[in-house]
């Protein structure tokens, strides 16, 4: 199964954590949460790019505080399911691609991720186009997993995953405009600040 069955499924088995009970929002938020949030200095003069929005799980928390929300994600069904969660919204852009290969008309402000970067087996080709997508002194806010897993198991498929380090990380950044302003340490993640200069 690759990425984007594995993702379409979760749609078709009801998993989406957009609508998931509070308790289960709260363990999700050991990712990121409200910290990862205000990390991102918004304010109704910026321009806010999410990778690999899913159904809209911090996209909801972020979009209405912010002049333009934009969202992508490689799986059709779970950007259909965050357009239908986030229909209330009269700000937000959302595009069904795989984010290195779509052609962004615009620069932003802010862009963040949240449980994605795993996925992107080329991890230079993630932070150059994100660092050729923002606007100078713009703010790149990623939450770093800290599992070390190669795969995700789901028991009836498992999909390859690509894990991130802090180590690795800092190496690839080096060859981008994209420096370190804040690492902050969650249970599940490390959460990190970089600014465009
Ligand atoms: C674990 S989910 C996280 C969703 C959301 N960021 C959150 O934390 O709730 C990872 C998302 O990244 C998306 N994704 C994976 N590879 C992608 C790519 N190359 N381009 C765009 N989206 C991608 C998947 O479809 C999936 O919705």
């Amino acid at each position: 199964m690759n990425i984007i069955q594995h993702y379409d499924k979760l749609i078709d088995d009801e998993n989406d954590p957009f609508r998931d009970p509070q308790i289960l929002q709260d363990h999700m938020d050991k990712w990121d949460g409200q910290l990862f949030v205000d990390s991102m200095l918004l304010d109704k003069t910026k321009r806010v790019l999410e990778i690999g929005v899913g159904t809209g799980r911090l996209a909801k928390k972020v979009a209405p505080n912010c002049l333009g929300f934009t969202g992508i994600d490689i799986s059709p069904k779970t950007i259909e399911r965050a357009k239908e969660n986030l229909c209330y919204l009269d700000n937000i852009t959302l595009i069904c691609a795989d984010f290195l290969d779509y052609r962004f008309e615009q620069t932003f402000d802010v862009v963040y991720s949240s449980l994605t970067l795993m996925h992107f087996e080329n991890k230079q080709r993630f932070f150059s186009k994100t660092d050729s997508l923002l606007k100078s002194s713009g703010l790149f806010c990623l939450s770093i997993d800290k599992n070390q897993d190669r795969f995700i198991d789901m028991g009836d498929h498992k999909i390859r995953v690509f894990p991130d380090t802090l180590e690795n990380t800092f190496d690839l950044l080096k060859s981008t405009r994209l420096y370190v302003e804040k690492i902050t340490e969650k249970e599940f993640a490390h959460l990190m600040v970089l600014k465009k200069h």
